[in-house]
């Protein structure tokens, strides 16, 4: 867990969804958020909310950051960082840390917010007992 992540790029995995936030699309909620993960291969991919008019459709950040690290190609989530204009770190969601468990089961999720407060928790005490791949084996 955090202990693997180098200072470095934590750095960039941090700078990276705060950068993110800043594509936000979310013209309902005003709530915009940024996200960014880690993957195996060093690599780091941000994401944002995008939201819909058909309010159901809305995508987290954390799912797009996701999403978009799959699409490339990477199978494996070592870090996840969120970034919220908050005065408080905001946690993912419920169907985000599903998500994230797909990937990443020992991933760190880390929330950090314009207030300058953070938070740093390995998935699997956000998402105990959780369901994945190997339940289907
Ligand atoms: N949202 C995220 O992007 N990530 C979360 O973990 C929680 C919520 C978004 C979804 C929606 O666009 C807005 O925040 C309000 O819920």
């Amino acid at each position: 867990m955090s202990l693997n992540l180098t200072s470095s790029a934590r750095r960039r995995l941090e700078q990276a969804a705060r950068r993110a936030a800043g594509t936000a699309y979310a013209p309902y909620s005003r709530f915009r958020v940024g996200a960014a993960v880690l993957t195996g291969s060093g690599k780091i991919f941000a994401g944002c909310n995008v939201e819909n008019a058909s309010y159901g459709l809305c995508n987290c950040a954390e799912r797009t950051a996701l999403f978009t690290a799959v699409a490339a190609g990477e199978r494996k989530i070592r870090a996840v960082a969120v970034y919220t204009p908050t005065p408080d770190p905001k946690m993912p969601c419920g169907a985000c840390r599903q998500v994230i468990h797909e990937f990443g089961p020992k991933a760190v999720v880390i929330s950090i917010c314009k207030g300058g407060k953070r938070t740093e928790l390995p998935l699997a005490q956000l998402l105990p007992a959780a369901f994945g791949p190997k339940d289907l084996k």
